[in-house]
C-alpha cells in the first residue's frame, strides 16, 4: 500500500498531460537528451574531481569578464536614489533613445528619430522572443542562420512558424546562399535574421552582402532583422551597420545590445532601430509582455552610450587576447585566422589525436580536451565541426593572459591533436 501510494507521488502530476505541444507536450520534462551545455558542465565536474590540482582553462564562457565601466556604474548609483525613476518605464524613456540616435549617428551616419525609430528592450534576446509574435502566423518561415543564437526560430515555432536553416560555410566566407533557398520557402518567408560580425563563426559581412539582403527582402517581400550584439567588437575594419546599407530603413530593423560591447551582459539593456512601423509594432508587443527596464539602468546606460572611449578599451582588451590565441592555437596545428569580430574564434575541431584517439564530432573533442587537459571549448556540429574558443577567460594583468596562454601552449601540445 505504502509503496503504491509513493509510485503515485512519483507519477505524473494531473497537469502532464496539459502541457502545451511548443515545450513537448506531455513528454515535457521526460526527455533524457542532455543538451550541449550540460554535457560542457558534467565534463567541467569530472575534470575537477579526477585532477582537483589541475587549473581549468575556461574558453567556454560566453559572458564579459569585466564589469561594467566604474563611470557608467557611478551614474547608476546616483540615478538609483532618485524618486523620479521609481516606477514602470514602460516602452523607455527619452534620455536612452537619444543617446542610441546619437550613437547610431556618431558611429554609423545614420539618422534615427529616437521618438519612432528606437524602442529600448531588456537585453537583446527578449526581442528575439518578441518579434516573431509580429510577424509569424502559423505556416509562415523565419529563415535562420546555423551556428546561430536560436532564439528568434524557436519563438517562430511556438507561433506555429517553421525555421528555414541558412547554413553557414567557410567556403561560402560564412554568409548565407541566400539564392539556395527555394521559391517556395521564399513565398511563406517573413523574416530573415541575420548577424554580423557573427556568433559564433566570427566573420563580418561586407557592404555587398547587407545589399543584397535589401535587394531580396524588397523582391521577396521579406523583413529583415539585423542582431548587431556583438558590433562593437569589430576588428576587421570600422564596426558597420545594416542600417547604413542604402533601403535598409525599408526592409526591417537591427537590434543592438549593450552587453558585449560595454561590458553590460547582467544590465539587460538594448535597442532596437529602424523602419518606425516595425518599431512601433515590436512596442505594441514589448508592452503586453513586459513593463520596460528600471529607468535608472536605462539612464546609466545612456550615458555609457555616449561615450564611445568605453567600447573602444572593449574592443582593444578582446583584439589583444584574440591575436594571443590565435598565435598559440596556430602552433598547436589548429587552422585558424584572426575572426572580423566578437570574443569568439570559431575554429575546426580535431578528428583525433596522435595517440590513436579519434573524435567524429566536435563534441568528442571537447570532452577529451576537457576531461584530459582541463582545457574548456564549446562544440558547434551543426554545419560542418567546429570548436568555439571564447577570450572572455578571467585573467587580472596581461601577464597572467601571457602565463594562461603559455599553459593553453603546453597542454594543447601534450593534446597531440590531430586535424
Ligand atoms: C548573437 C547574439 N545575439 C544576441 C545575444 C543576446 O544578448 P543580450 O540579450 O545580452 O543583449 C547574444 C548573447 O549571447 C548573442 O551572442
Amino acid at each position: 500500500m505504502s509503496t503504491a501510494s509513493s509510485e503515485s507521488v512519483a507519477a505524473d502530476p494531473y497537469f502532464q498531460e496539459l502541457f502545451a505541444d511548443r515545450i513537448g507536450g506531455n513528454k515535457y520534462g521526460k526527455d533524457t537528451e542532455i543538451y550541449k551545455f550540460e554535457k560542457i558542465k558534467r565534463a567541467k565536474r569530472k575534470a575537477l574531481a579526477d585532477h582537483p590540482d589541475r587549473k581549468l582553462l575556461d574558453f567556454g564562457i560566453g559572458e564579459n569578464d569585466s564589469m561594467a565601466d566604474s563611470a557608467v556604474r557611478e551614474v547608476m548609483r546616483q540615478e538609483i536614489d532618485k524618486t523620479e525613476n521609481r516606477g514602470y518605464a514602460d516602452n523607455g524613456v527619452g534620455e536612452y533613445k537619444e543617446a542610441a540616435a546619437r550613437f547610431m549617428q556618431r558611429n554609423f551616419g545614420v539618422e534615427l528619430d529616437p521618438a519612432s525609430q528606437i524602442n529600448h528592450c531588456i537585453g537583446s534576446k527578449p526581442a528575439y522572443a518578441m518579434l516573431p509574435a509580429v510577424f509569424i502566423n502559423p505556416g509562415d518561415v523565419t529563415l535562420m542562420t546555423v551556428p546561430g543564437y536560436p532564439v528568434a526560430g524557436t519563438h517562430t515555432r511556438y507561433y506555429g512558424g517553421d525555421v528555414f536553416k541558412l547554413p553557414l560555410l567557410p567556403e561560402n566566407g560564412f554568409l548565407p546562399d541566400l539564392d539556395a533557398v527555394p521559391d517556395d520557402i521564399y513565398r511563406r518567408a517573413k523574416l530573415l535574421v541575420i548577424n554580423y560580425p557573427n556568433s559564433p563563426t566570427g566573420r563580418t559581412a561586407p557592404p555587398e552582402f547587407f545589399e543584397k539582403v535589401v535587394r531580396l527582402a524588397k523582391e521577396k517581400q521579406f523583413v529583415v532583422v539585423h542582431d548587431a550584439a556583438h558590433i562593437l567588437l569589430t576588428f576587421d575594419g570600422p564596426p558597420r551597420s545594416f542600417l547604413q546599407t542604402p533601403g535598409a530603413m525599408d526592409v526591417g530593423i537591427e537590434v543592438h545590445s549593450m552587453s558585449k560591447g560595454y561590458d553590460m551582459i547582467g544590465w539587460r539593456m538594448g535597442f532596437v532601430a529602424g523602419h518606425p512601423r516595425i518599431v512601433s509594432a515590436f512596442a505594441d508587443v514589448k508592452d503586453n509582455s513586459d513593463s520596460g527596464q528600471f529607468i535608472a539602468t536605462q539612464k546609466a546606460a545612456a550615458a555609457a552610450l555616449d561615450d564611445d572611449s568605453i567600447p573602444q578599451r572593449i574592443r582593444e582588451k578582446y583584439r589583444r587576447r584574440m591575436e594571443k590565441l590565435v598565435a598559440v592555437l596556430k602552433d598547436c596545428g589548429f587552422e585558424c585566422e584572426m575572426p572580423g569580430g566578437t570574443y569568439f574564434l570559431y575554429t575546426k575541431a580535431p578528428t583525433g589525436t596522435e595517440s590513436g584517439e579519434t573524435f567524429a564530432k566536435a563534441e568528442d573533442a571537447t570532452r577529451h580536451l576537457i576531461e584530459q587537459f582541463g582545457i574548456v571549448t564549446v562544440p558547434w556540429d551543426d554545419a560542418g565541426s567546429y570548436l568555439r574558443f571564447s577570450v572572455t577567460y578571467v585573467a587580472e594583468t596581461e601577464a597572467d593572459e601571457d602565463a594562461l596562454m603559455q599553459e593553453t601552449k603546453r597542454r594543447l601540445s601534450d593534446a597531440a591533436l590531430v586535424f
